[in-house]
């Protein structure tokens, strides 16, 4: 069955398709409604998937070896030129097929080639899925952080096959339903409580129930990005809100500079347990929603700690963080489950002090 999810910002208005065991129909359907004008990128672990559209070699496609490291400007230049030597238009469609990173270079390649050309989403890991594909950011890493060149930029259409997942890693699906868990610890209690009773069924890949927390968690997220599309707003609507957990997180995944030591969604479940911990000990969460956030990251195998997590270090790096404003550390926190607020100018002492 079809979920379709519409999005319609200031500027621009496009839909996301969930459909399981889809891609095939609908890459056929792209192809054909744009007059074979199309470019593919294609992460090199699902092009398995591509090479069964029937005559698919006579498209314009670039297979890529992805990860991290795609996200810079060495490759943004190699890979515009590549997409430039193929021949494109105004009208050219660019189709990323793959996980975050593929999703956040297209991106900001379609946001800057010709000054924009159309992009077609089709995220292949379940993080790009629920999260990196909504919302219209992308972006590149320098040597001063990650993320840091980039643009706002919505595609014309995100197709979500679930069926994709079957050949994911288990770690990196993992590292998506941290995402997941994200989004319902922020919004949407009754979405957790469902989690912890099916979370099971979600990582024995049930698409039933992995197309529900997809459709979910994409609600959710959308909701953030339609109230503060360009995150400006300073309350609990604003779009910080979803980085929650990130604050600690990317602190330690620029500890670890990026390594595989942890995913993403390990570092995130971290950062969302310390930031449980100081909501806790400001006698903003209670002690019952505080160990039934626990017990559910411990039952699914989602990591509570790290052993360089006090490390000064870290806490260094989490003074530098770009969301603090004038010196005072941003936090996102929790009044309950389902309801996360932005907590300003908390200093760094006290933050020691609570997570201890
Ligand atoms: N733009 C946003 O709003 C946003 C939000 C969250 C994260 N991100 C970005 O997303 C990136 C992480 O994305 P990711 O976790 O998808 O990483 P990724 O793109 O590196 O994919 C992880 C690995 O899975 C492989 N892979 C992809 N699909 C597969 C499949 N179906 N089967 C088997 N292997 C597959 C990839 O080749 C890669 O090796 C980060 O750069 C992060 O900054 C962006
Ligand atoms: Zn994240």
């Amino acid at each position: 069955m079809i979920k379709k999810i519409n999005i319609l910002t200031k500027e621009d208005k496009y839909s996301i398709e969930i459909e399981t065991n889809s891609i095939k129909k609908k890459i056929k359907h792209i192809i054909s409604n744009n007059n074979n004008n199309v470019i593919f990128l294609i992460d090199k672990n699902v092009f398995n998937v591509f090479k069964k559209i029937k005559n698919y070699n006579k498209q314009k496609y670039i297979c890529i070896s992805c990860s991290e490291k795609i996200k810079s400007f060495n490759f943004y230049t190699k890979l515009t030129q590549k997409i430039l030597s193929k021949g494109i238009d105004r009208k050219t469609i660019l189709v990323a097929i793959g996980g975050g990173t593929l999703g956040d270079l297209s991106g900001f390649i379609a946001s800057t080639l010709l000054r924009g050309i159309d992009l077609i989403l089709i995220p292949t890991t379940l993080l790009a899925q629920v999260d990196s594909s909504i919302g219209g950011k992308n972006g590149i890493n320098t040597i001063f952080g990650k993320n840091l060149i980039g643009t706002f930029y919505q595609p014309k259409l995100v197709i979500i096959d679930p069926y994709f997942l079957k050949t994911l890693p288990k770690r990196e699906l993992l590292s998506g339903y941290a995402e997941i868990v994200k989004h319902s610890i922020i919004y949407d209690e009754n979405f957790f409580n469902w989690l912890d009773k099916n979370s099971k069924n979600l990582f024995n890949l049930n698409y039933k129930v992995i197309s529900r927390a997809i459709y979910k968690s994409i609600l959710i997220k959308k909701q953030y990005v339609l109230k503060d599309e360009k995150e400006r707003l300073k309350n609990r609507h604003s779009r910080a809100v979803l980085n929650f957990g990130h604050t600690f997180g990317h602190a330690l995944e620029t500890y670890y500079k990026y390594n595989k030591k942890l995913t993403h969604g390990e570092a995130i479940s971290i950062g969302m347990i310390m930031a449980s911990t100081i909501s806790y000990n400001l006698n903003y969460l209670s002690y019952k929603n505080f160990i039934k956030i626990k017990n559910h990251f411990i039952n699914n195998k989602l990591p509570i700690m790290d052993n360089k997590m006090y490390d000064e270090k870290i806490f260094k790096i989490i003074c530098k963080d770009k969301k603090n404003i004038d010196g005072k550390i941003n936090f996102v926190l929790l009044k309950n489950i389902g309801n996360a607020f932005l907590k300003n100018n908390i200093n760094l002492k006290s933050i020691k002090k609570l997570i201890k």
